[in-house]
């Protein structure tokens, strides 16, 4: 099916009908096709809201904590084997996240990492909980 939509495909631009956008069209396909996941299959324990979590991650936490989450010189702490996260359940991280920590002489934890509600609203945070309790270290 999808080769001989290709081939009608390529045959119409290379005529030059413009097809152009039916050619884009095709290729979306193909790549909606290409999806099944083997990568999950070959981690099945990072589920689906822990990804999406490791990209909210990277947006807000990532400056202070180091984009692999092993923490960054006299900032944000690794956040990969914290015996705080294994020991906080996952409601009260939240409020933690949202709170943030203020360090007397020190470098605060920011509330919501220093983002407002709009950028990083709640579900936000609890994807990247998923995110954080998915190396093993911080398993409750
Ligand atoms: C502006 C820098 C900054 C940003 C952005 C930031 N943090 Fe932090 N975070 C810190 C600092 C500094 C600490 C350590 C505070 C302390 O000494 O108690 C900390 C501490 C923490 C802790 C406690 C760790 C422990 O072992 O005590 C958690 C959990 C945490 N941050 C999660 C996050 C998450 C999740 C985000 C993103 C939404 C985030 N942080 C964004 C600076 C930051």
């Amino acid at each position: 099916m999808n080769q001989v939509f290709r081939m009608v495909c390529v045959g119409a631009c290379a005529v030059g009908v413009g097809m152009i956008g039916g050619c884009g069209g095709g290729g979306d396909a193909e790549h909606g096709d290409a999806a099944p996941a083997p990568a999950a299959a070959a981690k099945p324990s990072f589920n689906a809201m822990a990804v999406k979590g490791a990209l909210v991650y990277k947006k807000t936490c990532a400056a202070c904590h180091g984009a692999d989450a092993k923490g960054m010189p006299n900032n944000g702490p690794d956040l990969t084997d914290s015996a705080f996260v294994r020991d906080t359940n996952d409601a009260d991280l939240l409020q933690y996240v949202i709170h943030g920590r203020e360090v007397p002489g020190g470098v605060p934890m920011p509330p919501r990492g220093g983002f407002t509600e709009d950028v990083l609203p709640d579900a936000d945070i609890e994807k990247v909980i998923a995110y954080l309790r998915n190396f093993p270290a911080n398993k409750p």
